[in-house]
C-alpha cells in the first residue's frame, strides 16, 4: 500500500530530517514493504537516500526563471526529487490554482517522468448537492489529466474533511473510490483527517490503495504505526 505524509507548512529542516530518519529506521527495523512518501515543506527539502520517497508539495512548471516565491526543477534536481503533489485542495482553494494551471503543471512534470500524486476532492456545498453533482464536480478535476500516465497516483481528499477531524463514512469512501476507479486504474489514496486510530478501517475499505495524511502524521510515531497497519493488512 501507499502511505504518504504531507507535512504542509510544518516542521523545520532539522525536525524534518529527524522525522525522515525516524521513518527510515522504522522501515529498516520492521522490514515493512509499503511504499512510503514524505512531503516536507519547501525549505526542508534535502538529499535523502533510503526507502522513504521524498516528494515536493509543489513546484512551478519551469526549470528556473523569474517566478518569485516558486521553485522549479533546478531546485528539485539538487535533492534528486522526482515526485510531486499536484492539485492539492489547499493549492486549489487557498492559493487559487485553477484546473488550467494544474493541467499545465501536470503535463510539465509528466513529461519529465515525475511520479505525480494528483489530488481531487469536493467542497462541502458540492457534497450537499448529492452524489450526482458531486461526481460531476470530481469529473471536472480529471479534465485534461492523463489518467493512464504510468507514474500517476490519485488521492481523493474531500475538502471538508481536510484538517477538520471529519471524515466520510467508510461506506461513502468505498462507494466514491469504486466510482473514481472507473475513471483511472491508477492507485487511489484516501486523504482527509486520517488518524492513527481510523487508518486501519480506511485502509481495509474497498477501492482504497493507501492514505495521504496531514495532521495525523505530524507525530512520526503515529505515521509509523499507520505504515505498520498497512503492512499488517497486506500480510494478514
Ligand atoms: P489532514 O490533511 O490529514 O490534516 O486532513 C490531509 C491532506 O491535506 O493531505
Amino acid at each position: 500500500m501507499i502511505i504518504a505524509s504531507n507535512l504542509k507548512t510544518n516542521l523545520t529542516r532539522e525536525k524534518t530530517i529527524s522525522y525522515i530518519m525516524d521513518v527510515e529506521k522504522f522501515l529498516d527495523d520492521t522490514n515493512c514493504e509499503q511504499e512510503v512518501f514524505v512531503f516536507p515543506a519547501m525549505s526542508s527539502l534535502n538529499l535523502h537516500f533510503g526507502k522513504t520517497i521524498q516528494g515536493a508539495q509543489n513546484a512551478y512548471a519551469t526549470k528556473n526563471g523569474a517566478f518569485t516565491g516558486e521553485i522549479g526543477t533546478e531546485q528539485l534536481e539538487e535533492f534528486k526529487i522526482k515526485t510531486i503533489l499536484i492539485g492539492h485542495s489547499e493549492r486549489r482553494h487557498i492559493l487559487g490554482e485553477t484546473q488550467k494551471s494544474i493541467i499545465k503543471k501536470f503535463n510539465f512534470y509528466k513529461n519529465l517522468g515525475f511520479k505525480i500524486i494528483y489530488c481531487v476532492g469536493e467542497p462541502l456545498e458540492v457534497r450537499e448537492e448529492g452524489i450526482d453533482v458531486m461526481m460531476k464536480y470530481l469529473e471536472l478535476q480529471y479534465d485534461g489529466i492523463d489518467v493512464n500516465y504510468k507514474n500517476l497516483i490519485i488521492a481523493y481528499e474531500p475538502v471538508w474533511a481536510i484538517g477538520t477531524g471529519l471524515t466520510p463514512t467508510l461506506k461513502d469512501i468505498s462507494n466514491i473510490h469504486l466510482k473514481l476507479k472507473e475513471k483511472s486504474s491508477a492507485p487511489l489514496l484516501y486523504g482527509g483527517s486520517v488518524k492513527v486510530d481510523t487508518a486501519k478501517d480506511i485502509l481495509e475499505s474497498d477501492g482504497v490503495d493507501g492514505v495521504l495524511v496531514g495532521s495525523g502524521a505530524l507525530d512520526v510515531e503515529n505515521f509509523c504505526i499507520m505504515i505498520q497497519t498497512a503492512q499488517n493488512i497486506e500480510t494478514a
